[in-house]
């Protein structure tokens, strides 16, 4: 099968957090690159050369590109040497993986594929995604041979990539890190390979499409794991009246002992839904990362539970309490699964609640009906509360004067704010 000599042309489908990024840097290198997404809006605002999400250096990169006609986006899939899928791979409710965004990606792009095509899935996938999505393509094009059962013959390429950026640090890390490359067959991964060599700098290290699958699950249940330990930690160091951060500190003063620090629960899009994929391939082999989902999972109503017994020991009739923070870690404006939500919404069946939350202006869907939850700025959350629950270390909290929360009760879920005195 003859390929295009080069990629000159990339379709980049689902323009978030991995995608909008992805599609700027190729449009940076040269490529022609049109970024796809359902969402109106988006495909407006990335047209008029802005974006839609907080990233650092990425509006300029996006603007340029736009400028120089490089990148435009649009509502469906367009013909291109090469595609890129990055659209959310979500859990249902009984924590089953959802692959209908990466199905109707795949359905979107049947009606312009044609053979010399390479198709990589960049969403976190279950193991044996890829092959599924290369199964449904197939039975879209007939016209066409796919990797999945004619092998070298195929004249359609599909490779399953996993991003590992770092939100806050994307556009560094895609062009630096190494990637996992996994094709549907050998010859699948070197074209997925190749077209990430225009790119990335880091090592590209070519594998199957299952074990690039499994590779990027592992690194977030790995992550998941160890958290939990340190969340599990605090629980004990709570229970016996122990700071756990200093314990962690000085255990990690062992040459071979490295363990997080706790926080409260473990959100995003990522490490809080990606161990469940493992867990639904192998149920009885993962006891686990079952139990780490379920430690971390736990950590907001533990957090809820400390602040209604601080509030029980001030003896007033309604305490206010502040919450600093909503999005699932510091300085990004991402809520996908936060524990800091998931802390503000326990708390809002008993308390009036203020929320200082820097990097949004307006509250989140699941807490904009609640008459008790309100949007404030910091200083105002603080002067009014009097509980402050600290709950994402955003550097606008972690640069605050600790006299601050002078009178105040300061729970810190994140431990690295100075000790106030507590009244
Ligand atoms: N955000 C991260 O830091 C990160 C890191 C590594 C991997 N991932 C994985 O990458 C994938 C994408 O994550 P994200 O954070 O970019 O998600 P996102 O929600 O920010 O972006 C996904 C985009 O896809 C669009 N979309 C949904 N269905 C579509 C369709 N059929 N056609 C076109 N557009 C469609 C949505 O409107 C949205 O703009 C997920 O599988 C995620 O687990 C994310």
């Amino acid at each position: 099968m003859a390929y295009a000599e080069k990629f000159e042309t990339l379709c980049v489908i689902g323009l978030g957090y991995v995608g909008l990024p992805t599609a700027a840097v190729f449009a940076s290198r040269g490529l022609e690159v049109v970024g796809v997404d359902t969402n109106q809006n988006t495909v407006a605002t990335i047209n008029s050369g802005a974006i839609h999400i907080v990233e650092p250096d990425l509006d300029i990169l996006v603007n340029g590109a736009v400028a120089t006609k490089k990148l435009r986006a649009a509502a469906r899939a367009e013909a291109a040497d090469a595609f890129i899928i990055a659209v959310p791979t979500p859990f249902t409710d009984n924590h089953k993986p959802d692959l209908s965004y990466l199905q109707a990606a795949a359905d979107d792009l049947a009606d312009v594929l044609k053979a010399g095509d390479l198709v990589i899935i960049e969403s976190t996938s279950p193991v044996g995604a890829t092959e599924k999505i290369s199964t449904h393509l197939a039975a879209k094009r007939p016209d066409l041979s796919f990797p999945h059962n004619s092998c070298m013959e195929a004249n359609i390429s599909i490779a399953h990539s996993p991003e590992r950026v770092l939100p806050g640090r994307v556009l560094i890390e895609l062009i630096r890190n190494d990637r996992v490359v996994g094709g549907i067959t050998p010859n699948c991964a070197k074209r997925a390979a190749e077209l990430y060599a225009i790119a990335v700098e880091g090592r590209c290290l070519q594998t199957s499409a299952r074990t690039a699958e499994l590779v990027k699950l592992a690194e977030n249940a790995h992550r998941d794991v160890s958290v939990a330990f340190a969340n599990e930690l605090a629980n004990v160091a709570d229970k016996l009246d122990i700071d756990p951060w200093e314990a962690i500190r000085l255990a990690n003063h062992h040459p071979r002992v490295n363990i997080l620090n706790p926080g409260p629960g473990v959100g995003g899009h990522c490490i809080a839904v990606d161990p469940w994929f493992i867990v639904d391939s192998a149920p009885e082999d993962t006891p686990l990362i079952q139990a780490a989902r379920l430690v971390n999972n736990g950590r907001p109503a533990r957090i809820a539970n400390a602040v209604t017994a601080a509030a029980a020991a001030t003896g007033l009739t309604a305490p206010m309490i502040g919450c600093l923070g909503l999005t699932y870690k510091a300085d990004i404006d991402d809520i996908r699964e936060s524990p800091a939500i998931a802390v503000v919404k326990i708390l809002a069946m008993s308390f009036k609640i203020r929320i200082a939350e820097p990097y949004l202006n307006i509250l989140p869907d699941e807490l904009a009906d609640l008459p008790n939850v309100e949007l404030s700025d910091i200083q105002s959350t603080i002067i009014a509360s009097d509980i402050v629950v600290l709950l994402t270390d955003h550097k606008q909290f972690k640069t605050l004067d600790p006299t601050a929360f002078e009178n105040k009760k300061l729970i810190n879920t994140r431990g690295n704010l100075k000790k106030p005195r507590n009244r």
